[in-house]
C-alpha cells in the first residue's frame, strides 16, 4: 500500500481540530548548521491553532521560506485573528519569518520562555523597535476562549530559551527542536514516512547529547503530560506510538557505566613517537589503579578512530592526556580527541596532562588550557619530560595517576598551607 504525499505546495494540512501544519519541507538540504548532515533534506515545521477567541501561530520557518509559510498561513488564518505567536526556540530557522509575521499581525501577542528575551533583542534589529513580548515559565498559559495553550520549560534543548508548548484538549506536544530529527517527507507522519530511527538518533547524539542532564530533567516534566502526539519543528509528527521517542531520549541520555559499577573512571589517552609519552602513560595508568574504586583504561590515539570513544568520555569521571610536543603544539590524534569534545558535555570532569618533549615542550600547557577551556577541573599539575623518563620521572607520572585518582574518588588530602611560606 502506497502513502500519497500529504504535504501539498500552498497548502496547510489539518492536523486535528482546528490545528494544522503550516511549515516548509526543505529537500535540497544536505548541511545544516555546519556539523550536521542530513540525508534527505529537512522540515520546518510551524502550526496553527484556533479557538474561539483567535488563532495562535507556533513557531515560523527558516526565512528563505517565508513565502510558502504564508500561504499556508493565510489559508486558515486572517492576519487580524491571529492573537499570539508562540516562538518555542528562537534559532533562525524557526524565528526566520517571525519580524514579518510581526509585522502582518500587529495585534498578536509574542510568547516566549522567560529565558529568550536577549536572543530576542538580537534577532529582530530590523523592526527597528524594542518588540514586545510576554516572557512565560513552567504551568503558564494562553486562553484562546475554549481551548489553552500552556508551556513547559525545557532549558538547554538545545538552546537557553527552548521550551515545549502544551494542547491539552488534543494531547499535542509542540515540542521545538525536541523529539525533531532533519527528515524530509512530504507524507509528514511518523507512521507513513520512511525509517528515520537513524536520523533521529543522529539528531540527538550530535544535538542534544551535550546537554544531557537537561534531556533529563526535560523528560520528568513531559513524560507525565502522555502526549498524544508529539509536533516537533523538524521531521515527522511523531502521532504513532510517541512515548517510544520519549522513552528513547531517556535511554540516550541515561548513564550506564556508573549505574551498573558504582565505581569511578579514568581513561588515559596517549600518543607517542618514540616510545617515551607511552612510557609516562602506563606510569600515570599505574597509579591511577592503586587508588581503590576507580577503573582506569589506557588508549593509543595513534591507531584508534576518535569517534569511538567519545561514548566512554561522556561517561568518564576523568580524563588524562599524553601527547610529545612537535613544532611546540600538541599532536593531531590529540587534538582530534579534544575537538571532539564538543559532542558531549565534559564540564565538571576531572582532567590532566603530561608528555615528552624534545626542546620546549608546549603540548601540556596547552592541553590543559584546552581542558579548563572545556570548564574540566585540572586539579593536578600537568607533566612534562625530557626526552627520556628517568625512573624518578616514572614515579612522578605514578604519583600523577594517584593524585588524580584520589581527586575523582573524593579521597584526596586536603592542602595544608603552611603560612610561614607566603612570607
Ligand atoms: Fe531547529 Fe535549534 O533550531
Amino acid at each position: 500500500m502506497s502513502h500519497p504525499a500529504v504535504v501539498q505546495p500552498g497548502q496547510p494540512v489539518a492536523l486535528a481540530d482546528g490545528v494544522h501544519w503550516i511549515g516548509a519541507l526543505d529537500p535540497q538540504m544536505r548541511r545544516f548548521d555546519i556539523i550536521l548532515n542530513t540525508a534527505n533534506g529537512t522540515s520546518y515545521n510551524a502550526y496553527a491553532v484556533r479557538g474561539s477567541a483567535g488563532v495562535a501561530v507556533i513557531d515560523t520557518v527558516k526565512i528563505e521560506f517565508a513565502d510558502e509559510f504564508f500561504a499556508r498561513l493565510e489559508q486558515v488564518a486572517r492576519y487580524d485573528e491571529i492573537r499570539v505567536i508562540v516562538l518555542n526556540h528562537l534559532e533562525p530557522d524557526h524565528s526566520g519569518a517571525l519580524p514579518e509575521l510581526m509585522r502582518r499581525a500587529p495585534n498578536a501577542e509574542l510568547v516566549l520562555s522567560n529565558r529568550a528575551p536577549s536572543i530576542l533583542r538580537a534577532l529582530v534589529r530590523e523592526l527597528g523597535t524594542e518588540p514586545e513580548f510576554i516572557a512565560v515559565g513552567d504551568g503558564d498559559c494562553f486562553e484562546l476562549g475554549d481551548r489553552r495553550l500552556s508551556f513547559v520549560n525545557t532549558p538547554y534543548l538545545h538552546w537557553p530559551d527552548t521550551q515545549c508548548t502544551w494542547l491539552e484538549d488534543q494531547g499535542m506536544l509542540f515540542s521545538g527542536d525536541v523529539f525533531g530529527c532533519h527528515f524530509c517527507d512530504d507524507r509528514l507522519w511518523n507512521d507513513t514516512v520512511g525509517d528515520f530511527r537513524f536520523s533521529f538518533d543522529y539528531y540527538y547524539h550530535h544535538i542534544m547529547r551535550p546537554f544531557r542532564a537537561h534531556v533529563l530533567e526535560a523528560l520528568d516534566k513531559l513524560e507525565p503530560l502522555a502526549p498524544r502526539t508529539i509536533l516537533p519543528a523538524h521531521g515527522p509528527i511523531l502521532r504513532q506510538d510517541p512515548a517510544s521517542y520519549m522513552a528513547r531520549y531517556r535511554r540516550l541520555a541515561t548513564p550506564e557505566l556508573a549505574a551498573r559499577s558504582g565505581e569511578k573512571t579514568l581513561l588515559v589517552f596517549y600518543a607517542s613517537a618514540y616510545g617515551n609519552t607511552e612510557r609516562m602513560a602506563r606510569a600515570v595508568a599505574e597509579g591511577a589503579e592503586e587508588v581503590e574504586h576507580l577503573r582506569v583504561s589506557l588508549y593509543d590515539l595513534q591507531v584508534s578512530d576518535v569517534a569511538q570513544f567519545v561514548d566512554l568520555i561522556e561517561e568518564a569521571d576523568g580524563l588524562v592526556f599524553g601527547s610529545p610536543t612537535l613544532n611546540a603544539d600538541a599532536v593531531k590524534p590529540v587534538w582530534e580527541l579534544l575537538s571532539s569534545l564538543t559532542l558531549v558535555s565534559v564540564k565538571g570532569k576531572f582532567g590532566a596532562a603530561f608528555g615528552s618533549y624534545g626542546w620546549s615542550g608546549e603540548a601540556v600547557g596547552l592541553v590543559e588550557d584546552r581542558l579548563r577551556g572545556l570548564k574540566m577541573r585540572v586539579p593536578v599539575k600537568g607533566l612534562k619530560v625530557k626526552l627520556n623518563p628517568t625512573e624518578d620521572d616514572l614515579e612522578r607520572c605514578r604519583e600523577l595517576g594517584r593524585s588524580l585518582g584520589a581527586h575523582l574518588t573524593g579521597t584526596a588530602r586536603k592542602r595544608v598551607i603552611d603560612m610561614a611560606e607566603l612570607a
